[in-house]
């Protein structure tokens, strides 16, 4: 009759004291408490000895007869059978079993004995409901950090339960989440790793004492935050370029993943002789092998996820030519030396405070000389990979110097008057070469003044 249902020994929990506070005139009167679906007994007073002629009523709006002693008799239902020949034995309790039972005892005089079976049902089928973010594979809870979580409990008790909700962290002891609550419902607004822990719903049936618990396990969960050093990179052709992704605060740990979006959805880049991928804990790196302009340049994605929360990244990946160092310096030292070269036929041709004494010489010859001298440097300097051979090539230049005036049949000897000082100045063209960072100075300062 009981499949199913736990069988416990039967619960007959007789309040004493509601006993001997009633017997008085009434009689014997004891309040007897039974549990759903099980058996309960009661005693027709407490009375040892030889008993009378027993007869079972019960009382609710008139009395109505249960079960008598006098075999002859049939028990109003077969629940109801007789235990040590006068007490009231009932199978398989229900809530409508709830009510006052009287029986008389026929001996030498009558006796009535009253009895007030109380019927609890429950807890059963306690539930807790937890509106978490997320449960694992092996049923556990758990929460994102920050959010919000309800918590109810419910079960089917007659009457209605106590219900408490208990809270265990690790490592330390359960304590209770507010006392006697009436509503078994409560929320956590904020979760926090400090909430993280086993849950007990507890709920009582203060009638028969019994409870039951549920314990659920919640964890708190952080998402993950991307802490990226390098939001552009650069790859040269034929080259290799890293890219470093770092995760931080995310627990459990994240699940790291490179992508490409060229196409929605983004492709995850998988790794092979071209693209190497390297994770260390939390950081993770993309290693691009032999860039090319084509294939490569554009946008990378760093995706981190773990259960509560996914985070990406976007990277630029720009991919070009090798830069040419000897050929820039070469261009920027020709550069130098073209305006220093123009500058000095300037100041040759027009400078107010270089007094040129050129003996018989035409000015125009001179500019000759320095123009082929310029042409020359140029030709030089174009083959010139870097700022070691610039040194060197000031060295010919010096030594060409001669020949050029050499070649033009023009041998000088040049006085320069710089600022007045004379004896500055020995061979003319020599001091060109040797001041001409300290001649141009002087000639933004002349510039100032008034010619
Ligand atoms: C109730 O009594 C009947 C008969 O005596 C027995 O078969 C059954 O197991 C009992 N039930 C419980 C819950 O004890
Ligand atoms: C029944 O009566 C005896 C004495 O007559 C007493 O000791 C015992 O506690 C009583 N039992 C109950 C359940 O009242
Ligand atoms: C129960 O029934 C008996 C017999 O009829 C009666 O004497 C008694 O007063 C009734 N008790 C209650 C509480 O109704
Ligand atoms: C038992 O009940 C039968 C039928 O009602 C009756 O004839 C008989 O006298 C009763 N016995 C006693 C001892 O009351
Ligand atoms: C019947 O009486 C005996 C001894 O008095 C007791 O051990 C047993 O529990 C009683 N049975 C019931 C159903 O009350
Ligand atoms: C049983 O009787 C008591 C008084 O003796 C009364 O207070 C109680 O309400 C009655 N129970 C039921 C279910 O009628
Ligand atoms: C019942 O009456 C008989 C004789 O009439 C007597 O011997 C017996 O003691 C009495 N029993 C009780 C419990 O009073
Ligand atoms: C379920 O898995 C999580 C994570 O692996 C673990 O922390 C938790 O203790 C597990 N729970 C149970 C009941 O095994
Ligand atoms: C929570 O309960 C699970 C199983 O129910 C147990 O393994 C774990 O140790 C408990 N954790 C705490 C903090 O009590
Ligand atoms: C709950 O309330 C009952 C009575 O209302 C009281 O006896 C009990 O101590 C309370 N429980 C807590 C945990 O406060
Ligand atoms: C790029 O990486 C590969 C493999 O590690 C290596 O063989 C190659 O020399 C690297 N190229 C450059 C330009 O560093
Ligand atoms: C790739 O991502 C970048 C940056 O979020 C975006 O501007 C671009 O449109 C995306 N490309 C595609 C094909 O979705």
């Amino acid at each position: 009759m009981a499949a199913g249902i736990r069988a416990p020994e039967p619960r007959v929990l007789v309040c004493l004291g509601a006993l001997l506070a009633r017997w008085g005139a009434a009689g014997l009167e004891a309040v007897v408490i039974g549990e759903v679906h099980e058996n309960i007994t009661l005693h027709c007073g407490n009375i040892s000895g030889p008993r009378g002629l027993v007869t079972w009523y019960r009382n609710d709006s008139e009395p109505v007869f249960l079960l008598s002693s006098n075999s002859s008799l049939l028990p109003a239902e077969p629940r109801f059978s007789l235990a040590n020949a006068s007490s009231l034995h009932i199978e398989a309790l229900s809530l409508l079993d709830e009510g006052n039972y009287t029986c008389r005892e026929d001996l030498n005089e009558t006796r009535w004995f009253q009895v007030w079976l109380q019927v609890a049902s429950g807890p059963y089928e306690v539930e807790v409901t937890i509106s978490s973010t997320g449960t694992l594979p092996n049923g556990t809870l758990y929460a994102a950090q920050g959010s919000q979580v309800d918590f109810s409990c419910s079960s089917s008790s007659w009457p209605s339960p106590m219900v408490e909700w208990w809270f265990r962290a690790p490592d330390s002891r359960s304590e209770p989440f507010g006392n006697n609550l009436t509503v078994s419902c409560f929320a956590l607004l904020l979760m926090s790793t400090n909430l993280q822990g086993n849950y007990t719903c507890s709920a009582m049936n203060m009638l028969s004492g019994r409870h039951r618990k549920v314990t659920t396990e919640l964890l708190v969960y952080w998402s993950p935050s991307l802490l990226l050093s390098e939001p552009m990179k650069t790859c040269f052709i034929g080259g290799n370029v890293t890219l470093t992704c770092q995760v931080s605060g995310a627990y459990p740990s994240a699940k790291i993943l490179w992508l490409r979006n060229l196409t929605q959805p983004e492709t995850v880049i998988q790794p092979n002789s071209h693209y190497l991928i390297t994770q260390n804990g939390q950081s993770s790196t993309l290693t691009i092998h032999n860039c090319s302009q084509d294939l490569d340049e554009g946008y990378y994605v760093c995706r981190a996820e773990n259960p509560v929360g996914v985070r990406e990244v976007d990277i630029w990946l720009s991919v070009k030519e090798p830069l040419n160092v000897g050929g820039i310096v070469g261009t920027i030292v020709s550069l130098l030396l073209l305006g220093l070269a123009i500058i000095s036929g300037l100041m040759l041709y027009y400078s107010p405070v270089f007094c040129w004494k050129v003996g018989n010489t035409f000015r125009g010859q001179d500019m000759d000389d320095v123009m082929v001298l310029v042409d020359s440097e140029e030709e030089d300097v174009e083959e010139e990979e870097d700022a070691a051979e610039v040194e060197e090539e000031e060295a010919n230049e010096r030594e060409e110097v001669p020949k050029e005036i050499h070649k033009h049949g023009h041998i000088h000897r040049v006085t320069a008057l710089v600022n007045g000082n004379v004896d500055q100045m020995g061979n003319g063209l020599q001091a060109l070469q040797d001041d001409s960072s300290e001649q141009q100075s002087d000639i933004v300062q002349e510039d100032d003044r008034p010619v």
